[in-house]
């Protein structure tokens, strides 16, 4: 392993993307190697020793490809997995924040918005965090039942998830909340409906850019920033189809075209 490594990045889909993009913005010279577990979306509802077992497999993937660091762009994983993987495995892993405390210090009319997975709910982490920060606010939380799945398919500008949105939101609107955490890396691509829906108000809080700056931070810790000027590259690896990540690369306001080489692989095989 050396500083030319790559940084593993990895989530149940797409989702990880939004983190992706802020990584490269924050580290833009680093090669990257992304893992989707499309074969196994959604990790919401499953129980947590399967998240364990899925994420070290992925781990393995990504440290038997040369990772120097790995970024877990999935807050049920981090939530089910990131004690395991940092007991288990010699390289630093950076987890996903549910961003309870930014919205929690910020918020005038004491009352926030958490939208995520069952699975995030039930760690350790959003109940300590919720604790630490949020014990005089209002968290009016709901589980997004069915839009990872909205996002994976492609439809996250459909009616259909403009719908489901309403169905969430309009309650945490009735709680007067003017914030509202994106709990779960695929919500991010529903912005532009979210930013349809939500009164001008209130505040969306994505804490990706807070993740990939902490990246930043254990890299140059640890001195593993890269040191050369070859053209970086990106590998996207799959356990079904890349389709749906080349198309919200190619897609998504939140992709500056990048001087990444970028290639794709499908149907990997993990957890052999
Ligand atoms: N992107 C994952 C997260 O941040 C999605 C979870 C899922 O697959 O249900 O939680």
């Amino acid at each position: 392993m050396s500083n030319d490594s790559p940084i593993g990045i990895f989530d149940s889909g797409a989702g990880g993307l939004s983190v992706l993009s802020e990584l490269l913005k924050t580290l833009p010279n680093e090669n990257y190697i992304y893992f989707a577990d499309s074969g196994n979306c959604p990790y919401g509802p499953k129980p947590a020793d399967t998240i364990i077992a899925l994420s070290d497999c992925i781990a393995r993937f990504l440290i038997d490809k040369g990772c120097k660091l790995i970024v877990v762009a999935c807050n049920t994983a981090t939530a089910a997995a990131i004690d395991h993987l940092r007991a288990t495995f010699p390289i630093p892993f950076i987890g996903m924040e549910p961003a309870i405390k930014p919205a929690s210090l910020n918020t005038k009319t004491k009352s926030i918005g958490v939208l995520a997975t069952a699975g995030t709910f039930k760690g350790k982490l959003y109940i300590e965090t919720s604790k630490k920060y949020a014990s005089d606010v209002n968290v009016c939380y709901q589980i997004g039942e069915g839009l990872v799945e909205l996002v994976e398919s492609g439809n996250m500008h459909s009616a259909e998830a403009e719908n489901l949105l309403r169905k969430y939101i309009n309650p945490m609107i009735d709680c007067n909340i003017d914030h509202i955490v994106l709990g779960c890396t695929h919500y991010p691509f529903l912005i532009p409906i979210l930013q349809k829906i939500l009164p001008k108000n209130i505040e969306i809080v994505d804490p990706a850019p807070a993740v990939a700056r902490q990246a930043k931070h254990i890299a140059e810790q640890n001195s593993l920033c890269i040191n050369h000027g070859k053209t970086p590259h990106i590998e996207f690896y799959s356990s079904s189809s890349t389709a749906i990540l080349e198309k919200i690369m190619q897609t998504s306001a939140r992709f500056s075209p990048s001087s990444h080489k970028i290639s794709f692989f499908d149907n990997i095989e993990i957890c052999k």
